[in-house]
Parts: C-alpha cells; structure tokens; sequence
C-alpha cells in the first residue's frame, strides 16, 4: 500500500508545541512499520498565515509571499522530521523526485510546499499522482467535503461519497463563495480528477483517524472515487471495516 497524506499545518500545529506533532509522527511510523509507504505532505496553518500577513504589510509581493509560505511548509515538515525515529528522512524533500526516491529507499518521504501559487493540497495530489499512490488522504480541521462551509452555514451537509467530477464542480462553487473555505482546493481536485486518485478527506486533527482511513478505508469523512479508479486496495482486509 502506498499512500500520500497531507497534514494541514492548523492539524499538526494548532498553536506551538509538540505534543500534536509526536502523536502525528506516532501514527505515520506505525504505517511505515506494518510495511505502508507513506509520502506526508506538511501544511503551513496558522503561522504561515501569520508570516505572509506581516510580510505583505512590509510590502512583499505575491510570488515573495508564497515563497515565505513555503518556507513554512518546510519548517512545519522538519517539525514531523524531528518527532520520527525513522532514521530514512533527514529533510523535506523539494520536488517530487526527491519524494519519490526518499519513498522507494526508505518507505517514508515528508514534504513541505514546492512552487508558488498554489497550496500543498495540490502537491499531495500531485505527489499522490507521481507516485502512483494507491490512496490519498487529507487530513483537515473540516470533516469532509461539505456542500457549503460548515463554519458558516447550518444546513451544510457533508458528502459521503462523490466522484471527482463532482469533487471539482462542488469545489468550484465553495471558492466562488467570499471568505468560504474549502477542504481541498480547486486545482488538487483537478489533479484528482486528472490522476483518478482514490481519496478520502476526514477531519485529522485525531491521528488515529488517519491510521483506520489508511489501514481499513473507514472514516466519517468524504470518500472521493473517480470514474474508472480501480479495485478497493486489498491492503484494506473486509473485517477490520
Ligand atoms: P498551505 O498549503 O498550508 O496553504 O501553504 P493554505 O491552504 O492556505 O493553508 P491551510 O490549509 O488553510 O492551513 C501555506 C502557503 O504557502 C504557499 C501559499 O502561499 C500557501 O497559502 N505555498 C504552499 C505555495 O506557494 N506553494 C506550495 O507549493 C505550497
């Protein structure tokens, strides 16, 4: 089974401090050792957020932002590092190459942002799509996809399970809503769409939700299942569901 997760930053590190990034880090070297190989993708959350706001007061430009933006990625994926006792990852990796390799020696690759004007939503899609990932998981502060911001509207429901085609179309409607957020970005769900990835989006805030998604395909989120994607994997054993 291989599997990409992305870990929003505001998941791993809601305020500073270590507890929520070892039981993350826990979660991942359990995977690894059941024989899993496993690519996280680490978000920027709140600091990121509080970095580009000081930094566009100073008047940086939106290319400079988004490089600050994945700066923090990266300090927030050698954060992960640091709690890992897997001795196969020394650094986030900066492409998907690199990725790739880190995955094929040592079962585990972790990584931040790669390029400006996007979100590391799309670059685990887009590591998920160059490694030719069985599964991808996002583990978010939101539920599932919803079909409207569950933070703002009473009546969002959230769907169980949806095609990609869906996927984009539902997303494309959030992102045309002001201030609404979405759990997954537009341009992932194309490359979802694009790739027929298999993907499942659950509130990860619980590691142990990530590791029953990952081990058994069963959550209380949002199954995504393209058109044409294949079998179930058979690393998901029917009793455990
Ligand atoms: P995040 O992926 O954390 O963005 O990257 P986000 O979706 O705004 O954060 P959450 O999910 O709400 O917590 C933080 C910032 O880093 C830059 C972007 O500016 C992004 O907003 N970034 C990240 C890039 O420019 N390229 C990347 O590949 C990744």
């Amino acid at each position: 089974m291989k599997v990409v997760v992305s870990i929003g930053g505001s998941v791993l590190l809601p305020e500073p401090g270590s507890e929520r990034v070892s039981a993350h880090a826990a979660v991942v070297e359990d995977l690894v050792a059941e024989g899993c190989r496993v690519g996280c993708v680490v978000g920027g959350g709140g600091v990121a957020r509080e970095y580009i706001g000081a930094a566009r007061d100073l008047g940086a430009n939106e290319i400079e932002l988004d490089q600050i933006g994945i700066d923090v990625t990266r300090l927030n994926a050698r954060l992960l590092i640091a709690a890992l006792s897997e001795e196969s990852v020394t650094a986030p990796a900066h492409d998907y190459e690199g990725a790739g390799e880190a995955l094929r020696r040592g079962n585990l690759a972790v990584m931040g942002g790669v390029a400006p004007a996007q979100t590391t939503d799309a670059v685990s899609a887009a590591l998920a799509e160059y490694v030719d990932a069985d599964l991808l998981v996002y583990a978010t502060s939101v539920p599932g996809v919803y079909s409207d911001d569950p933070n703002e509207t009473d009546d969002a429901t959230r769907f169980e399970e949806l095609s990609a085609t869906d996927l984009v179309d539902v997303i494309a409607d959030l992102e045309m809503t002001a201030g609404a957020s979405a759990p997954v970005d537009l341009l992932a769900a194309k490359i979802i769409q694009r790739s027929g990835m298999r993907t499942i989006v659950i509130d990860g805030t619980d590691p142990d939700r990530i590791a029953r998604a990952v081990r058994s395909g069963s959550h209380e989120g949002t199954d995504v299942i393209p058109t044409g994607v294949g079998e179930e994997p058979t690393y998901w054993a029917a009793d455990d569901r």
